[in-house]
């Protein structure tokens, strides 16, 4: 990684801390490590928020049991930090063992996000809630109109680089 890049990263944790992200989401935010898609996922859903921004799960499932899952997130970095830690949080977990996730669970492990994000953590966790009753009921996933980003939030995510 370069200096110039190193030094944006650096600004942007600084800036996610002093606007009161917990350490956890700033890593989550940052590394993405569960963000794009499962090609060959058990399911899929979609879910938008009223905020507008737009979240899609994928999962891969052994029986009831979860072992892969991932998000694709147009939204804040409430939004991703939540769907990154929602998703390393369901990997082996039972289907009903998720489905007990809450939003209190995920503000937990990321120790803090601003009260204006509350409802960005609640996006991921209705996101994960709705693909679990979906399956559970055999609703297959129709996937809607691909989305641009400036259809999808006022955010400057896009612009940043910030949304993979
Ligand atoms: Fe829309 Fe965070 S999910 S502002």
């Amino acid at each position: 990684m370069n200096n110039i890049n190193t030094e944006a990263i650096e600004s942007e944790k600084k800036a996610l801390a002093e606007t009161g992200y917990g350490a956890p989401a700033i890593k989550y935010f940052i590394e993405k490590q569960y963000m794009g898609d499962i090609p060959d996922a058990d399911h899929i859903s979609e879910m938008v928020g009223t905020c507008g921004d737009t979240m899609k799960i994928y999962l891969k499932l052994d029986n009831e049991t979860i072992t892969d899952a991932k998000y694709q997130v147009l939204g804040c970095p409430g939004a991703i930090s939540s769907a990154m830690a929602i998703a390393e949080m369901i990997k082996g977990k039972t289907l009903s063992e998720a489905k007990k996730i809450n939003d209190g669970h995920v503000f937990n492990v990321l120790e803090n996000v601003p009260s204006k994000k509350h409802h960005c953590i609640q996006l991921a966790v209705k996101t994960l809630h709705k693909a679990i009753n979906e399956f559970q009921n055999n609703v297959t996933y129709e996937a809607s109109e691909p989305l641009q980003c400036d259809q999808a939030c006022n955010n400057d995510c896009c612009s940043k680089n910030l949304i993979k």
